[in-house]
């Protein structure tokens, strides 16, 4: 007899940047600086992503396009392997992250792509320790998540792997 496996996931909606702590308005800001940088000529998307490191350091990343398609990288994938080439054993507390068109100064209600999710989850499991998640709501709104498994839910992990 088919059944329903229901699955919760929790995310916050806070109504304006003000609720925010100090160190996640830190990442906030950097990860909408962070589009400053992004290299987006085809796309002309330009995404920005901030860590915030358990030492309070924060480490930032954008979207770096190519004119073969699919060599270019997200920008939260940009930050978290940048991150782990230098600071692997540093732990994540949050990703923030920000995306505005070319041109425009407003920034768009938005959500990690599934390979960027698959990437946090890794990290996350890595380490051991929930990685929390800031994103764009509606308006003012922002989204905060207290963990990547509530952005996938349902992982594929190394104990697919290994068991
Ligand atoms: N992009 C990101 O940087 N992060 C995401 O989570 C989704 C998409 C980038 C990839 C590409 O450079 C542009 O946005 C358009 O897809």
């Amino acid at each position: 007899m088919a059944r329903p496996l229901n699955i919760n996931i929790s995310i916050e909606v806070l109504t304006s940047e003000n609720e925010l702590t100090a160190p996640e308005k830190r990442a906030w800001d950097k990860a909408k600086e962070a589009t400053n940088n992004a290299y987006a000529p085809y796309s002309n998307f330009l995404v920005g992503a901030a860590l915030l490191l358990e030492d309070g350091t924060i480490h930032i990343g954008n979207n770096q396009e190519n004119a073969a398609y699919p060599s270019g990288l997200c920008a939260e994938r940009t930050a978290l392997f940048g991150k782990s080439a230098v600071l692997p054993d540093m732990p994540i507390e949050l990703i923030a992250v920000a995306a505005r068109k070319a041109g425009t100064e407003a920034f768009l209600c938005g959500s990690p792509c599934g390979g960027c999710r698959q990437v946090m989850t890794e990290y996350e499991n890595r380490q051991g320790k929930p990685i929390k998640i800031l994103l764009q709501g509606k308006g003012t709104e922002i989204y905060r998540l207290a963990s990547v498994s509530d952005l996938l839910p349902m992982q594929f992990s190394k104990m697919d792997l290994l068991g």
